[in-house]
């Protein structure tokens, strides 16, 4: 079997396309914008990268950006003070605290800080509660495309074998809840899991979130199964820089019935569900 290759890339398009509709009408009727601040501690590379993108396609869906760069000696009262802003800030409606921290600073606390009602990443206690007893919250961004993508492919998921390998509290834990919400059997493994490679055969629908490249190898896979690809991995190879995920595509890919490519699987679903999570926090904040 070749699998088919969701194109999240497209997916995550049409998701934008949509996001920049409501904007629009928003504006037109109500004069409503939705606005996201994203605050950045730190020089990170990958997380420079990763904010300038998400500024870029917050402004192309006519949103509000507003990007704060905070040194990475900032002191913890100071973040914590600009957080106290934002919250109290009418025009933002989503906050996002780019993680990695720098290890001076508490990420529990500061995550705990933001207002659940504008945290568009669904990491603060109360929204991990929510979502944990199925009652109404911001969802993860990664783990909520991942779940999109799936119910597009299957329509219902009710009863499948779902295996996620990674408990992460931003992918893996919240992407078990949201498969279990939608029916699945669902097993969390992780890289204490006896017979990981039996497990990951069980699984209709196998979610790769492990920050491992190339982990997962075809033969762990299901045949017909359906392979969620969450990492991404750039390693050199023939002495040149490259993504890959955490499973081994070309392997995978031949017994897989479909399976998210890296890149242009996963990542770009991230984005546009921050778009989509900032625009639900306008909703709710306004009526
Ligand atoms: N760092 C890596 N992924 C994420 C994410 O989804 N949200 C935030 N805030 N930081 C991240």
């Amino acid at each position: 079997m070749t699998a088919v290759v969701i194109d999240g890339k497209a997916f995550a398009a049409n998701v934008r396309a949509r996001v920049a509709a409501h904007v629009a009408k928003l504006k037109e009727e109500r004069n409503l914008v939705p606005g996201l601040a994203v605050v950045l501690v730190g020089e990170d590379p990958a997380s420079q990268v990763y904010v300038r993108n998400k500024g870029e396609q917050t402004h192309a869906a006519g949103m509000g950006s507003f990007e704060h760069r905070l040194s990475s000696d900032t002191a913890e009262a100071n973040l914590l003070a600009l957080i106290a802003r934002l919250n109290a800030d009418p025009s933002v409606h989503g906050i996002l605290v780019q993680l990695p921290l720098p290890p001076h600073l508490n990420a529990e606390l500061v995550i705990n800080a933001i207002d659940p009602a504008k945290d568009v990443d669904g990491f603060h206690i109360s929204n991990v509660g929510l979502l944990g007893t199925g009652q109404k919250s911001m969802v993860p961004c990664t783990p909520l495309g991942c779940l999109m993508l799936l119910r597009d492919r299957h329509g219902s998921l009710a009863g499948k074998e779902a295996v996620v390998v990674g408990r992460s509290n931003i992918v893996g834990k919240p992407m078990a809840q949201l498969l279990l919400g939608d029916s699945c059997t669902v097993t969390i493994a992780h890289s204490r899991t006896k017979d990981l490679a039996e497990v990951c055969r069980r699984a209709d629908i196998l979610v790769a979130a492990v920050g491992r490249p190339e982990m997962i190898p075809g033969d762990w896979v299901k045949p017909g199964a359906t392979v969620i690809d969450v990492g991404i991995n750039r390693i050199e190879r023939d002495g040149k820089g490259k993504l890959v995920g955490d499973v081994h595509y070309t392997s995978a890919a031949a017994v897989a019935g479909a399976i998210t490519p890296v890149p242009g699987g996963v990542g770009p679903m991230t984005i546009a569900c921050l778009l989509a999570n900032t625009l639900t926090a306008c909703y709710r904040a306004n009526g």
